[in-house]
């Protein structure tokens, strides 16, 4: 008995595959006594795995789709990304949806997270002109889904603007919010029956930050204005949206609506000086709850930190008015209590340092509102350049989600949270250990939230699949499978331990305790 369980556990550990027997459930025969597995998650927990559809898709000019602003930036200004790639073919999922549902269900999810992309279904971004192709795609993809039991979870803009849209002034214009709500329109009519989880927005933070900062498309400069134009802009569009699904569709259509935030637990470079402790909590509020505080609190609106701030460094920058646009009584009530549960992206802690010596009178950006930045080189969103590139509980800091949903749950009331991003980037390499590492860490965290009382009732590995890494391309890879973008076919090829890890969690609903045994006792593979 011993030396067939020996023989499995080797040939795993050559590469071998066998499917239908995990690694560590056959790691588990062997150590039956000190794998007494206490801790569960519950039986309707959603496991699911995500990608988004400009970073997946490909087809970027096919059957009437629209163009992107990220289509306009790759082509003309390639050298605005890593590797000057593009997303035209991507993973080309827009042929291979059947093959990432079939993925979906190796790696036992019970949930796939996609997005839709509003070019491929208004090709101009208004409502007048549907593509009949576009709904046909993502019906498909969504039938497919319900075909092998597969939830799915929809995020209905994730940065993909119609660029006609763009050239009418984009986020920061005030009637994208209705645009965006017609379109939402179309998609909760098309497929709304099908869906259980919505989403409006993927990281409004991010886009409105580094859409304004030069960073991602729309890549202009107007840090410190247009970012709060576009936050307040998806921040109504948001809320309208909620509203719209709950006076016309709720009822018949019986899904959960909100947005997905990109949250992280900052931490100050020098702990020692409370100066610079105060900075990185004054960062973690004006950044985090931007979002969250006008949904979530009590008294909805912009937070108090976050209003005075800009209002007094307009003021002293020779503005008569704040650069935070503000909202109108009705707004507030609109947007308070939007969403039936906070949707979190998180990928780990961020170190912080105060900035000095600037002159605030002549520095209008964002970042000198905020007062901090991240430390240069520390581990920031998805990217991990710890010093022995190991994850290990330190590195991988899964303690920061923890923190992050206390301090948030103390503070608001959260009907319900669902992880619906996390994951780890590497260079590409199939051995992938330190993936597997880090979502061992997470899930054990997120386990133990569950057990103190939380109502997490899901987590999203992110992604299934390498996928264009916006402003990075392809040299930043988070991929569960493992994609050859020199193959025309695009073939998926699964990382060595991360996607087996997953699905001895997400089938047994428990975290293999033997796992960091295993991992020492095979340190050199
Ligand atoms: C968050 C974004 O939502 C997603 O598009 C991106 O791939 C991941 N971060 C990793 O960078």
């Amino acid at each position: 008995m011993n030396f067939i369980i020996l023989t499995l556990i080797f040939s795993t550990i050559r590469g071998d595959d066998h499917s239908s027997i995990s690694f560590l459930a056959r790691k588990l025969v062997t150590n039956r006594s000190e794998n007494v597995k206490v801790d569960k998650f519950p039986d309707d927990f959603i496991f699911g795995v995500g990608t988004s559809a400009y970073q997946s898709e490909g087809a970027w000019n096919v059957s009437n789709k629209g163009e992107s602003i990220w289509d306009k930036m790759t082509h003309e200004q390639p050298s605005t990304v890593a590797d000057g790639t593009n997303a035209d073919v991507a993973a080309n999922s827009y042929y291979l949806y059947k093959t990432d549902v079939d993925l979906v269900k190796q790696l036992g999810a019970n949930s796939y997270r996609i997005s839709l992309s509003w070019p491929r279904i208004l090709p101009t971004g208004f409502d007048n002109y549907v593509n009949e192709d576009g709904i046909r795609y993502y019906n498909d993809l969504i039938d497919e889904m319900l075909k092998k039991n597969i939830t799915p979870f929809v995020t209905i803009f994730h940065w993909d603007l119609p660029l006609d849209l763009e050239d009418l002034g984009g986020w920061t214009n005030p009637s994208i919010v209705d645009w965006f709500v017609d379109y939402a329109r179309v998609v909760f009519n098309a497929f709304g029956a099908k869906v259980k989880y919505w989403t409006t927005f993927n990281e409004p933070m991010f886009y409105c930050m580094y859409g304004y900062q030069g960073i991602l498309a729309p890549r202009k400069n107007w840090s410190g204005i247009a970012d709060y134009l576009c936050g307040h802009n998806a921040l109504l569009a948001h809320a309208k949206t909620y509203r719209l699904y709950s006076d016309h569709f709720r009822k018949t259509q019986k899904g959960k609506i909100s947005l997905n935030l990109a949250l992280f637990w900052t931490v100050p470079e020098n702990p020692n000086d409370q100066e610079e402790v105060d900075a990185a909590d004054y960062m973690f509020e004006f950044r985090n709850e931007w979002f969250l505080h006008p949904i979530y609190s009590k008294d909805g609106d912009y937070s108090k930190i976050m209003k005075d701030r800009i209002a007094n460094y307009s003021s002293i920058q020779g503005l008569f008015r704040s650069r935070l646009p503000a909202f109108k009584r009705h707004e507030i009530e609109l947007i308070k209590n939007s969403a039936d549960f906070l949707s979190i992206n998180y990928y780990s802690v961020v170190t912080v340092r105060k900035f000095k010596n600037f002159d605030i009178k002549e520095t209008i950006s964002y970042d000198a509102d905020v007062g901090t930045r991240h430390t240069p080189g520390a581990p920031n969103n998805a990217s991990f350049e710890t010093e022995n590139n190991e994850c290990d509980v330190k590195n991988c800091q899964p303690w920061g989600l923890s923190k992050i949903i206390k301090r948030l749950t103390q503070k608001y009331s959260i009907p319900m949270i669902m992880i619906a991003e996390n994951g780890y980037a590497d260079e590409g390499q199939l051995e992938d250990m330190d993936r597997a590492k880090y979502f061992y860490y997470h899930l054990k965290e997120i386990l133990k939230l569950i057990k103190e009382g939380i109502n997490i009732q899901g987590y999203y590995a992110w992604t299934l699949f390498d996928v264009f890494e916006w402003d990075k391309g392809h040299t930043f890879k988070l991929g569960l499978y493992s994609v050859n973008y020199t193959d025309p076919e695009r073939a998926r090829t699964p990382r060595k331990w991360s996607p087996k890890l997953l699905k001895d969690i997400y089938t047994t609903k428990t975290i293999p305790s033997s796992f960091l045994s295993f991992v020492n006792e095979n340190k050199n593979i």
